[in-house]
């Protein structure tokens, strides 16, 4: 069955749904997106996400003259004609089509695009088992916390990690990891919860944000700062959070078991904690 895809204010089948050749999305990587997941047929902490997305705009000097109200009905008018129940919404918004120029276009007539993705997000099968990680250094560019569409350096450590036989690829640079490939990286360390400190360094995850805020409500201390690939690797447990894994555990680090090489306990008390808040809003 064809997706219905949103693109410029018309819904059309992903057949149909094109943008241009001289769209600066394609040709400078000129865009910045949001992926909100969906549950029961429901945005979860989609607010978080049009926020962020504005943000990103603005650090890109992109201005769009969609209002929130107009982003978010389309978004929901995707989710329902795609009748998606569980999975991810995926919305990008690109300066546009324009001569093919370094220089910004003077009048930008941006882009957008919305479309639906179904995935077992609640009963993920790979929760059970856990993640593998691996370590590689973190080639990106040094603005990750804006969402752009710039992605070639995690999509390749994606393939390196699932090469050598991992799900994951954390990413390192001066001997600290930043994050996952498309998710934040977590250590438990002598009952801490410790995740790296927000700057430019890495992604303002929704999901980091609210795990944070589940952790304390929970009586669980939750340490914002960096740490090493040895700190990782000996932790009592590790997870990475994103919209699409809300919490996922990571039970090996290059090759090497974290704890007791089992999803750990904090973590899935985390992860059910996650999801029934998000449930219940
Ligand atoms: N990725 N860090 C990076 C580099 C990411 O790409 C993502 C999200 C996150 C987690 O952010 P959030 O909790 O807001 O999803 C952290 C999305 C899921 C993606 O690119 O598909």
């Amino acid at each position: 069955m064809s997706r219905t895809v949103y693109v410029n204010g018309e819904f059309l089948d992903e057949e149909n749904a094109k943008i241009s050749v001289f769209d600066r999305g394609f040709l400078f990587a000129d865009g910045v997106y949001e992926v909100s997941s969906v549950i029961d047929g429901k945005l979860i902490d989609n607010a978080a996400h049009m926020a962020r997305l504005r943000r990103s705009l603005s650090e890109l000097r992109m201005v769009f003259a969609m209002s929130d109200e107009e982003i978010i009905a389309a978004q929901e008018e995707v989710v329902a004609r795609n009748g998606l129940v569980e999975g991810a919404l995926y919305l990008q918004v690109s300066r546009g089509v324009a001569d093919r120029d370094f220089a910004l276009p003077k009048d930008p007539k941006p882009s957008i695009v919305m479309f639906t993705q179904e995935k077992k997000l609640v009963d993920n099968p790979a929760v059970a088992k856990g993640w593998a990680v691996i370590t590689l250094e973190d080639i990106r560019w040094r603005r990750r916390d804006i969402k752009t569409v710039q992605l070639l350096a995690p999509s390749l450590a994606k393939q390196a990690a699932l090469d050598a036989g991992a799900d994951d690829a954390w990413m390192v640079e001066d001997g600290k990891i930043t994050e996952g490939t498309s998710n934040n990286a977590w250590i438990i360390k002598g009952g801490k919860i410790i995740t790296r400190q927000l700057s430019n360094d890495i992604l303002h995850g929704i999901t980091r944000k609210a795990v944070m805020r589940l952790a304390s409500e929970d009586g669980l201390v939750v340490e914002e700062r960096a740490f090493t690939e040895d700190e990782a690797m000996s932790a009592d447990e590790a997870f990475v959070t994103s919209a699409t894994t809300f919490v996922m555990p990571v039970v090996s680090i290059n090759g090497k078991g974290v704890g007791n090489g089992n999803p750990g306990s904090v973590t899935l008390r985390l992860r059910e904690l996650y999801i029934e808040e998000a449930r219940r809003s």
